[in-house]
């Protein structure tokens, strides 16, 4: 059992080193997307509205923790952190658009259609998801071969698809007012949330050339769990959630008739599902040096935050 000054001292060193990932991302990410004044400028200046300044950077966080798991430069991480957080603000943006689920606050802020107009927030989705496949085939990836570059692309590609988020969001749509069981609810999590959750993951363990089998598989493992427990947690803060922590409305899903754990199960109950999915995870990372700790503090933090 550690003691709980040694518990102290981690937490504080998780914070800083999470903390120094959001920096990162955030000025990779200030260096990919176009600048305001480049024409057309106003989708530009809605494109960095909606990406820049802002969210928790999870998904990044998880490509440059995975990376120092497998000893990466960071250097070499930029590009697919960049291009994971592009899709996830992408799939923000429509998320938030009226015909899904007809937001008017993301990360504190006017959700991008409400700020500018829904045919803008359309396209600054669409010009984010392409952006990201520009960052991954254009970075230079020093050391990364050209096949790995395009497993990466395959990777992604597939989980920001009509097999991984995009189709998870078309079950989301599709469940509104129906009853999902357990099975299907857990269907939904998995590609709306799991898959860009879980290519992060893999997306840092392909930047380390020669990964083993064993390794990769258990990373994989991981993500698979983290994510599935992401969105239990969403879905547990959207009940009781502060709104000025979240930056997002709470009782939305509720008041949309969304399907979610907390409604089927009961609270509980989905903080209990989503304290073992946390368990699984770090179960998973059993074989994995001190260099996997951020990883394993990232699993609790997935449950513990409060936006
Ligand atoms: C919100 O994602 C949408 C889900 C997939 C649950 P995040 O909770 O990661 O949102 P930001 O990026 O921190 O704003
Ligand atoms: C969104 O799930 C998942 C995405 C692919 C964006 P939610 O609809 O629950 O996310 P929030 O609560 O609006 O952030
Ligand atoms: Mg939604
Ligand atoms: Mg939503
Ligand atoms: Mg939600």
């Amino acid at each position: 059992m550690p003691s709980r000054s040694k518990t102290k001292a981690s937490n504080s060193a998780l914070t800083d080193t999470l903390a120094r990932y959001r920096d990162r991302i955030e000025q990779a990410l200030e260096t990919w997307l176009p600048a305001a004044t480049i024409h057309p400028a106003r989708l530009h200046e809605a494109m960095r509205y909606a990406v820049l300044g802002g969210g928790k950077r999870i998904r990044p966080i998880l490509v440059y923790a995975t990376g120092a798991a497998l000893g990466v430069p960071e250097a070499r991480l930029d590009a697919p952190a960049c291009a994971v957080e592009l899709i996830h603000a992408y799939s923000l943006v429509h998320d938030d658009l009226p015909a899904m689920d007809n937001d008017d606050l993301r990360r504190g802020r006017p959700t991008c259609h409400k700020a500018y107009d829904e045919a803008t927030a359309i396209l600054v989705g669409d010009a984010l998801q392409t952006l990201a496949f520009h960052v991954l085939a254009h970075a230079p990836l020093e050391e990364i071969e050209p096949a790995a570059r395009l497993r990466m692309i395959g990777t992604l590609s597939m989980a920001a698809g009509s097999r991984g988020m995009v189709g998870g969001q078309a079950t989301d749509l599709a469940a509104v007012g129906q009853q999902l069981d357990a099975a299907q609810l857990e269907d939904m999590h998995i590609h709306k949330t799991g898959a860009l959750i879980r290519a992060s993951v893999l997306l840092g363990a392909l930047s380390a050339p020669g990964v083993d089998m064993p390794r990769f598989e258990a990373l994989d493992r991981y993500a698979k769990s983290i994510g599935l427990a992401f969105q239990f947690k969403d879905d547990i803060l959207d009940v009781e959630g502060d709104s000025d922590e979240t930056g997002k409305a709470v009782g939305a899903d509720a008041q949309r008739d969304k399907p979610t754990y907390p409604a089927l199960l009961g609270m509980d109950a989905a903080k209990n599902l989503a304290a073992e999915l946390i368990d699984t995870a770090l179960e998973s990372l059993s074989d994995f040096d001190a260099r996997a700790d951020v990883l394993r503090g990232i699993a609790q933090y997935v449950v513990n935050r409060r936006h």
